[in-house]
């Protein structure tokens, strides 16, 4: 018989992992994208995702809010099952638990004919959690929060690059979610709407919101981060505090990247 979806509780107990994460594999044709990858996040914990390209970092954060579905594996948010093999939530317990998760991505995917103010209602407006009035409220508090207040009124496409990223981290957050995943959310912006992006992704990880980071932003990955988790290959091969992770990472593969991240970034 198949497992009944079982009811998902958003709101993390403090002795549970956020997120829990184990033996996720996913195989796209002949490439094996994850292969037994795994992950715990403790509440208000920030844990940036690094290595090589096409080592599977995307893949298993899409992984975690199930916008990619695993082939095997198990993932607890909250404490409760969201996947494990068999186990598939229904529709609407799906929702929730993508609800929980705000996602932030690379490109900002904001609606260009509404301003950043209407961007940051609609998701509350469509998700239902709020009335008109409650939604234009928090959205306000929201842009206020990231920086934007004076930009609330303006189309999206009028912003730069750095602003519309902060209008997109402020929609997550109107989401009132459980963790924020970024998937890279400064690797398309210059340098300086970079800073602007993590400046306030900081603010947030100090406010005590829960991250997962993937991230080539060595800089942000030392500093900012709890735990280091390094993948390559699809498998999440080692996970440690960031000191330990640049200075004195257990595998060869790790150190030799993280060795290099350093001199890249000119904290060597
Ligand atoms: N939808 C897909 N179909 C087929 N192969 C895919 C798909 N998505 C990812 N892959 C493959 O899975 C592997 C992991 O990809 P993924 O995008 O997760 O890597 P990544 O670590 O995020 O890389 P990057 O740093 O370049 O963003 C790669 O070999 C990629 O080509
Ligand atoms: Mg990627």
């Amino acid at each position: 018989m198949r497992p009944q979806p079982m009811p998902v509780d958003a709101a993390p107990s403090a002795q549970r992992p956020v997120i829990h994460a184990a033996g996720v594999c996913l195989r796209f044709g002949e490439v094996d994208a994850l292969v037994d990858a795994a992950l715990d996040v403790a509440p208000s914990e920030v844990v940036s995702i690094v290595g090589p390209s096409g080592a599977g970092k995307s893949t298993f954060l899409r992984c975690l809010n199930l916008l990619a579905v695993p082939d095997r594996g198990r993932i607890d948010i909250g404490g409760t099952p969201m996947f494990d093999d068999g186990l598939r939530l229904g529709k609407g317990e799906l929702r929730r638990v993508r609800r929980s998760l705000g996602m932030v991505f690379q490109k900002f995917h904001l609606f260009p004919h509404l301003t950043a103010l209407e961007n940051v209602t609609l998701a509350m407006l469509d998700a239902g959690i709020a009335t008109r009035e409650e939604a234009v409220r928090t959205a306000c508090a929201l842009l206020d929060r990231v920086g934007l207040r004076k930009r609330a009124l303006q189309p999206a496409p009028a912003l730069s690059g750095g602003e519309q990223q902060r209008v997109a981290i402020a929609r997550a957050l109107a989401m009132k979610p459980t963790a924020l995943l970024f998937d890279e959310p400064t690797s398309a912006l210059d340098p300086e709407a970079s800073r602007e992006v993590l400046c306030v992704m900081r603010e947030l990880a100090q406010q005590g919101t829960t991250m997962v980071v993937v991230t080539h932003e060595m800089q942000f990955a030392l500093q900012a981060s709890d735990r280091i988790v390094f993948m390559e290959g699809g498998r999440t091969l080692e996970t440690a505090s960031p000191d330990e992770m640049f200075h004195r990472a257990q595998s060869p593969r790790a150190r030799a990247f993280f060795s290099q991240a350093l001199q890249h970034a000119g904290l060597a």
